[in-house]
């Protein structure tokens, strides 16, 4: 049997976040909620680390596009690595007020949309149009912001792009305090967004000298 020998195990080095206990007073979106939603977000990061340890011991020879082993796990493994990172930008961002963004990323969402009231219509649809996530990112390569719709964890991300908001459209994020109203809910996501955590992380990336600031 062949086996990955180098197969990287970035498990072990997953940057996973801790609990905060300021998701269990948010605007509308229940503790029981975030507690349960948390324990989901727990569950990726141990799949990520069980496909990994899989991998590892794969036979790469079984390697089949129909069906097969290896097959398996290299599409898996990018559902439980979208898992870790699209709820990690998810509950980084919440328990803030809603207030809207300042500085440089107002004035880039205004240039992009016109205003930011544009923006949240174009973001809120493109979450309800979505069956998993919607997000904000930054393209490296046209230099503009945009939306993009998830049909799950691991659908559509395009390449050479960093999300910035993360929009959980999962029935879990939501049913149990909005029932079928995904908008009202979106309405509750965007009244405890913390734009200042989204212009940390595109700092982190130094997004903004792009926008020339
Ligand atoms: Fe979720």
């Amino acid at each position: 049997m062949a086996t990955a020998t180098a197969w990287p195990l970035q498990g072990g080095d997953i940057k996973t976040i801790e609990w905060k206990d300021s998701w269990t007073s948010l605007t509308g979106i229940s503790e029981a909620t975030m507690r349960a939603h948390w324990k989901l977000y727990e569950g990726y990061v141990g799949k990520w680390k069980e496909a990994e340890t899989k991998l590892a011991a794969a036979d790469l020879t079984t390697a089949n596009q129909i069906v097969s082993e290896w097959r398996a796990l290299k599409t898996d493994i990018t559902f439980a690595i979208g898992g870790v990172k699209n709820h990690q930008l998810y509950f980084d961002h919440l328990g803030g007020d809603g207030a809207a963004p300042t500085g440089w990323l107002a004035d880039a969402i205004d240039k992009q949309w016109g205003s930011f009231d544009k923006f949240k219509a174009d973001l809120k649809a493109t979450a309800i149009a979505g069956r998993g996530w919607a997000w904000l990112a930054f393209d490296w390569e046209t230099g503009k912001l945009g939306t993009y719709l998830g049909d799950a964890q691991n659908t559509f991300p395009v390449w050479n792009a960093t999300p910035l908001v993360a929009l959980d459209v999962y029935e879990h994020a939501y049913f149990a305090d909005f029932g079928t109203d995904r908008p009202g809910y979106i309405d509750a996501f965007f009244a405890n967004l913390d734009w200042n955590v989204v212009i940390e992380t595109a700092e982190m990336f130094e997004i903004q000298k792009r926008f020339g600031a």
